[in-house]
């Protein structure tokens, strides 16, 4: 079967992205990379991604007249590669409405909180200024407000005594290697369906235990 064809949008330095190409690399991946994108020309990624042989471009906003234009090109290069899949992984820039319904219930981000807490920018020094006891990371569907959109998998991490943002953003950033690949997998899959602004996944082995990190669900 053909594999699905995800293009991965960044701005920095593309771990995601990189877990993403690694997880594609496995037999029995159902996905491959066909293309990243950054709208930073000096993203760690991008050369990264040009090692493993994966088509790259850079399409910047300050090349651009508007917001929608910028966001057209990147939408109009996205198609020249037959892309089914658009993932966010560090890409700092807040997508429109045209683009978001554009890729409706085909475009996901990763984010290094538990939402629907912590949204923005900075949410590691967040989530230890607030003396909360857990925190993780969430992969949801995204819709045009900011880090919003169904949650389809989330993986918790304790927030330990004497942490600092680096401690607890290296923990979670563990888990989002993780979590990341196994969705779009799922995805790839067919596995994943929105019904009512909630995310169904099937074939899923319900477990009579905490599911911690999706690597536990079956
Ligand atoms: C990750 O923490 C991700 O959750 C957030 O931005 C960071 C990107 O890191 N959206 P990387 O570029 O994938 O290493």
């Amino acid at each position: 079967m053909d594999k699905l064809k995800v293009a991965v949008l960044i701005s920095g330095r593309g771990s995601n992205m990189q877990a993403l190409y690694a997880s594609s690399q496995e037999p029995e991946s159902k996905f491959e990379i066909s293309l990243v994108i950054s709208n930073r020309s000096k993203a760690a990624g991008i050369e990264i991604a040009q090692s493993y042989g994966i088509e790259t471009a850079i399409i910047k906003s300050g090349d651009f007249d508007s917001r929608e234009d910028f966001e057209d090109a990147i939408d109009e290069r996205i198609n020249q590669s037959n892309i089914r899949l658009v993932c966010l992984a560090g890409f700092m820039w807040l997508l429109g409405e045209s683009f978001v319904n554009t890729w409706r219930d085909r475009l996901i981000n990763i984010h290094p909180s538990l939402l629907p807490a912590f949204k923005g920018l900075n949410v590691q020094a967040q989530a230890v200024e607030m003396g909360v006891r857990f925190s993780g990371c969430s992969v949801h569907f995204v819709r045009p407000e900011l880090d919003d959109g169904p949650i389809i998998a989330q993986a918790v991490v304790p927030v330990l005594p004497g942490d600092d943002e680096s401690d607890l953003s290296a923990r979670i950033l563990e888990q989002e290697h993780i979590i990341y690949p196994q969705v779009v997998n799922w995805i790839a899959d067919g596995r994943v369906r929105v019904s009512a602004e909630k995310v169904i996944i099937t074939n899923v082995v319900m477990l009579d235990r905490a599911i911690i990190s999706p690597r536990d669900i079956p």
